[in-house]
């Protein structure tokens, strides 16, 4: 990986890691409920929402001292839906972030309710920012509403969920794709601008950025669905042909797969031309997602 963004990673993945911490251990509740919180989030996983937040405000030149919190919520929604996307009744899978998944630790209802709490802890966190206009951060809430639900992730799952039983065109699976990865990764970027006050002109060029590379990280993630190893990912490959998925490389074949990933990645560096000053980590973290092997 190139060093700057290495650096990038390491720095600021121990600082949400930190805040994360902070935030679960506020809560005074159930000891199982919290427990089973605490197991998925402390698991880890990438970090790549909350990172790409701040990636955004560094490049950006945003000193926000609401950046961490607002990055935080986000890795709470993600949390979230992967405990629940791991469910019997969903994807049914055994392992997640190298760890046995939520319910197979906790039991169902534990895990339907672990999930049901992050998010209603990441939302609560966004009403407590500290140095934040109350007026952005109702826009804040409005978006990550509308990105992670009927409109954005949980409705993507659905059309995930409906499409094993179906095969899905090319262009059903980009909706499905844009939904229920595409949303929060957008919000992301979103919300680094409006937490930097970007102009509607750059914001728009940035939600451009945001979408391709949403639809390449889940390209990515259904080619590593089938190239990869359980133990190199953390979580069951084969998970996709299983369920009768689906996915790009299903429907394109491998190599088709990867040839829309580079396409999608092209794309999105594109979208980050009419900035005067490059915005390097963006574009090195466009280059991770399409180069990573977890
Ligand atoms: C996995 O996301 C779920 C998808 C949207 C494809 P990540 O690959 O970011 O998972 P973690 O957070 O690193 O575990
Ligand atoms: C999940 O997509 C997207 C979510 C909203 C969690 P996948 O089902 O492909 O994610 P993995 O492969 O289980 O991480
Ligand atoms: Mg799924
Ligand atoms: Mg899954
Ligand atoms: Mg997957």
């Amino acid at each position: 990986m190139n060093n700057t963004l290495d650096e990038f990673i390491k720095k600021n993945t121990a600082l949400i890691d930190q805040q994360l911490d902070e935030l679960l251990s506020k809560a005074q509740i159930a000891n199982t409920l919290q427990e089973s919180m605490i197991y998925s989030v402390k698991a880890g996983g990438k970090r790549i929402r909350p990172l790409l937040v701040l990636a955004t405000l560094e490049d950006l030149g945003v000193n926000s001292t609401d950046g961490l919190a607002v990055a935080c919520s986000i890795e709470l929604i993600h949390t979230y839906s992967l405990i629940h996307d791991d469910l019997p009744s969903m994807d049914d899978d055994d392992y997640r972030r190298g760890k046995l998944t939520n319910h197979k630790v906790y039991g169902e209802a534990a895990a339907v309710l672990a999930g049901d709490a992050l998010q209603a802890l990441a939302f609560e966190n966004l009403t407590n920012l500290s140095s934040t206009s109350a007026e952005s951060s109702l826009k804040l809430i409005n978006k990550l509403s509308k990105a992670s639900g009927a409109n954005g992730m949980v409705g993507g799952q659905i059309l995930d969920i409906e499409g094993e039983s179906k095969s899905l065109s090319l262009d059903d699976l980009e909706i499905v794709h844009l939904n229920k990865t595409g949303a929060l990764l957008s919000y992301c970027v979103e919300a680094g601008a409006i937490l930097a006050g970007l102009s509607e002109n750059l914001t728009k060029q940035l939600e451009k950025y945001a979408s391709n590379i949403g639809l390449a990280f889940q390209i990515k993630d259904d080619i590593l669905d089938i190239t990869s190893t359980t133990e190199q990912l953390g979580k069951t490959v084969g998970s996709d042909a299983t369920s009768h998925k689906s996915t790009y490389p299903s429907l394109l074949g491998v190599d088709g797969a990867i040839e829309r990933l580079s396409t999608h990645h092209r794309l999105a560096i594109e979208a980050l031309q009419p900035f005067n000053k490059e915005p390097i980590l963006l574009k090195l973290f466009a280059d991770y997602i399409v180069n990573r092997t977890t």
